[in-house]
């Protein structure tokens, strides 16, 4: 199987005047490089805690801290890298094969992500050895 591993960071464009910020996502347009099939969010987290904790094999996510900050932590099987989620206009594409973990919550934290397939717990690795050995099944 062929798996795709993309992490990237976005600044989001902002309509803003004197009243206010506004942001717009739309599907295939501009930073969302897919058609956005279901939004989920995260909030209300305990404090101290890490969430996460699996790679998806194909599901492409689009992630924003809408309130508050998080830390997400991508590991693509070789490197970790942190990227502080921390004001609404910054997003953190992230698709594929990567191990992502989120932590760092702040109080009152949002944290929205929008992605391009359904619910479906069979995109999940939730071993992190099984993760490193199906990196290796990766044909560049
Ligand atoms: P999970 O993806 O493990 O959360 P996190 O990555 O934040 O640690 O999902 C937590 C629970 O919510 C799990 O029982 C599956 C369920 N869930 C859905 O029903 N639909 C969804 O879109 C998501 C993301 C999770």
């Amino acid at each position: 199987m062929k798996y795709s591993q993309k992490i990237e960071t976005l600044k989001l464009s902002v309509n803003g005047d004197e009243t206010g910020q506004l942001i717009a996502l739309e599907s295939n347009k501009a930073v969302v490089p897919f058609d956005i099939k279901r939004v989920y969010y995260i909030y209300d987290t305990t404090p101290g805690t890490v969430r996460g904790h699996h790679a998806h094999k194909k599901l492409k996510q689009l992630l924003v801290a809408t309130s508050g900050s998080c830390t997400i932590v991508c590991d693509d099987g070789k490197e970790k890298r942190e990227f502080i989620l921390d004001w609404p206009n910054k997003a953190l594409y992230v698709e594929g094969m990567i191990w992502r973990d989120m932590k760092n919550f702040s109080k009152g934290a949002v944290l929205m992500v929008l992605a391009s397939e359904y619910y479906d717990e069979n995109d999940y690795i939730r071993d992190y050895n099984v993760f490193l050995k199906e990196l290796k099944n990766i044909k560049k």
